[in-house]
C-alpha cells in the first residue's frame, strides 16, 4: 500500500486507524440500518459507528434522511436517545427545537438571540439512499454515485434480529474471515456491500454482516437478519426454525472472530505481508480508496 508520501503505509494500527477515519468513511455510501426500522414519519435512530454523530429519520412526508446529531447552537447531540419516534427534536441544552425535515422550528427565547433566522439554523444533512430494504448514508463532499441495490435483498422484508460482538482484531482481518462464511441458508459467502460489509439472502430470509473499527485492535461484527414482512402477526423470531437459525449464524460468526483474533495475534503490523491472502486483498482495496489527498 502506497501512501500519499509514496512509502508504505501501515495497514493496521493507529495510523492506518486514523488514515480511514480521515479517507475512508467519510467518502463511502455506509450502511446505517434499514428501511423498516422507521416505519412511520417521525421515527429515528442515531448512528456513531464510524465516530461521527449522525441522526437518521423519517420525515413527515414519508422520506428518509440523515444529519448531522449536532445542535446548531452549541453542538450538543440533539437525540440522546438509540431511537424513537417524536417529531419535535429538542435540544436537552438550551431547548432549541428542530422538527422532521431538520428545520430549526422553536428557540425558548428568541430576544436572546438577537438576529437569529431560524431558517439558517437547520440541521446539518447527509446523504441518504435506501436500496434493498438497506439504508445507506454518505457525508457531504464526497463524489461518489449512489449505491445498487444488493443482489438477493427484499425491501419487502423486516429485521428480525440484530447481534452484535466484539472481536480482538482490526475490522478488516474481521472482513476477510467473514467473507469465508458460507452465510446462514445462503450456501455462500454473499455479496459485498460497502467496504464492510456483505449480504445474503433467500425468499425466506435475508442477512448482511458488517465490521466497525471500535479501536485500532478491536472491532464490532454486526448481524443484521431479516425475514419476509409478517405484517400484524406476532414476529415468527421464537419459531424453532428461526432459533435453529439465529443459532447456527451466531456460532459461524463467532468461530469467524476467533479465527480471525488467531490471525491478527500472529500479524506483524509493520504490514500485511504476514496476513491472510483474503486480509492483504482487503488492505489493498482500502489503501486503493485512501489513496491520494
Ligand atoms: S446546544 Fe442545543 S440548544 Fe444549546
Amino acid at each position: 500500500m502506497e501512501s500519499e508520501s509514496g512509502g508504505s503505509a501501515a495497514a493496521f494500527g493507529a495510523e492506518a486507524s486514523a488514515r480511514e477515519n480521515k479517507l475512508l468513511w467519510p467518502r463511502q455510501w455506509l450502511v446505517v440500518g434499514r428501511e423498516d426500522e422507521l416505519p412511520q414519519p417521525a421515527h429515528y435512530f442515531t448512528w456513531e459507528r464510524t465516530g461521527v454523530p449522525l441522526l437518521i429519520l423519517r420525515g413527515s412526508d414519508g422520506e428518509i434522511r440523515g444529519f448531522y446529531n449536532s445542535c446548531r447552537h452549541r453542538g450538543a447531540p440533539v437525540v440522546r436517545e438509540a431511537r424513537g419516534r417524536n417529531r419535535a427534536l429538542r435540544c436537552q441544552y438550551h431547548s432549541w427545537t428542530y422538527d422532521t425535515l431538520g428545520r430549526l422550528v422553536s428557540v425558548p427565547d428568541e430576544r436572546d438571540f438577537v438576529d437569529l433566522r431560524l431558517e439558517e439554523r437547520s440541521l446539518v444533512p447527509i446523504r441518504v439512499h435506501a436500496a434493498g430494504g438497506w439504508v445507506f448514508a454518505l457525508e457531504p463532499g464526497a463524489d461518489t454515485a449512489p449505491p445498487m441495490s444488493p443482489p438477493r435483498q427484499s425491501d419487502r422484508f423486516r429485521t428480525i434480529r440484530t447481534m452484535s460482538l466484539t472481536a480482538a482484531c482490526d475490522w478488516k482481518v474481521a472482513a476477510s474471515r467473514l467473507a469465508d462464511l458460507a452465510l446462514e441458508g445462503a450456501g455462500d459467502e454473499g455479496d459485498p456491500i460497502g467496504p464492510n460489509g456483505r449480504v445474503a439472502g433467500s425468499d425466506e430470509f435475508g442477512v448482511g454482516l458488517f465490521t466497525w473499527p471500535t479501536s485500532p485492535t478491536t472491532c464490532e461484527i454486526q448481524a443484521i437478519v431479516s425475514a419476509p414482512d409478517w405484517g400484524e402477526e406476532d414476529s415468527p423470531a421464537d419459531a424453532p426454525e428461526w432459533q435453529a437459525r439465529f443459532g447456527r449464524l451466531t456460532r459461524a460468526v463467532e468461530r469467524a472472530a476467533g479465527t480471525a483474533s488467531e490471525e491478527q495475534a500472529g500479524i506483524d503490523l509493520d504490514g500485511p505481508q504476514s496476513a491472510s491472502a483474503g486480509t492483504r486483498a482487503i488492505c489493498e482495496a482500502v489503501g486503493r480508496l485512501t489513496d491520494g489527498s
